[in-house]
């Protein structure tokens, strides 16, 4: 078929959106997939097919898409429980495990995300893996910019046994060169692996716990359902 990457994101993220109930405080992910889903409730409401939504978002990107768009906003302080949230990711691996942040955003999709009753990740079928680490792209891990260095080089030596390198996230758009920094004033640090990490868990744990690290981007049994969108058609995956 001719479908583009693209038009399966859309295609994943429009099936997401079938799972949107009026009434529903939803969180609203953020990347070239989640985006289609924000367009796509956006319509909803303005066909008054959905009503009432209250739309979380995880970034100042999707903020500011969701308000020139005219969804209700809000935020985790005035409404700690997320009935829904929509996100894409950038590896999935066949437990439902995730890789996210690819587009800087990990720290407060972690948080909108964790806080929801359901999170349902839309992907194309490009992003499915063995295991985490497995595309061999970065794994993002915030770290504050005191000393990244030291954070970034107490990461490798963390995963030496996986072959562990790492690299300090740099900005694209014109400020070619200079760290990239995340809506929190923090750098990312992305971790390649050569080798299976093994123990997510206790990676996970071990990474938490290096005093610069603010959060990485594995998100463990956290998504409820995946929405795969391939070529010969899309696959609803629940835990
Ligand atoms: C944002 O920080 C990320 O976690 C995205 O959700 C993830 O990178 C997926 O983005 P795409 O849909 O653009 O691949």
């Amino acid at each position: 078929s001719s479908l583009t990457q693209d038009d399966l994101k859309k295609i994943a993220a429009y099936k997401a959106v079938e799972f949107v109930r009026s009434g529903m405080v939803v969180g609203l992910g953020t990347g070239s997939t989640a985006r289609h889903a924000v367009d796509r409730i956006a319509e909803l409401l303005d066909q008054g097919e959905l009503r009432d939504i209250i739309g979380i978002p995880t970034s100042s990107t999707t903020h500011e898409q969701a308000l020139a768009l005219g969804i209700p906003l809000s935020d985790l302080d005035s409404h700690p429980v997320v009935d829904l949230a929509i996100d894409g990711a950038d590896e999935v691996d066949p437990f439902l495990n995730l890789v996210k942040g690819r587009g800087g955003s990990l720290l407060r999709e972690k948080m909108v995300e964790g806080a929801c009753k359901e999170f349902v990740v839309i992907v194309d079928e490009s992003k499915l893996v063995d295991y985490l680490g497995g595309s061999l792209l970065a794994m993002p891990v915030e770290v504050i910019k005191f000393c990244w260095k030291f954070s970034a080089e107490r990461l490798r030596a963390l995963f030496e046994y996986a072959g562990c390198t790492t690299r300090l996230r740099l900005s694209g758009d014109g400020k070619e060169g200079e760290p990239y920094v995340t809506d929190n004033g923090n750098y990312v640090v992305d971790l390649y692996f050569k080798r299976e990490i093994g123990d997510l868990s206790a990676a996970s744990d071990a990474i938490l716990r290096l005093a610069g690290v603010v959060e990485h981007g594995m998100f463990l049994k956290m998504a409820s359902t995946v929405i795969v969108a391939g070529k010969h058609g899309v696959r609803v995956i629940n835990r």
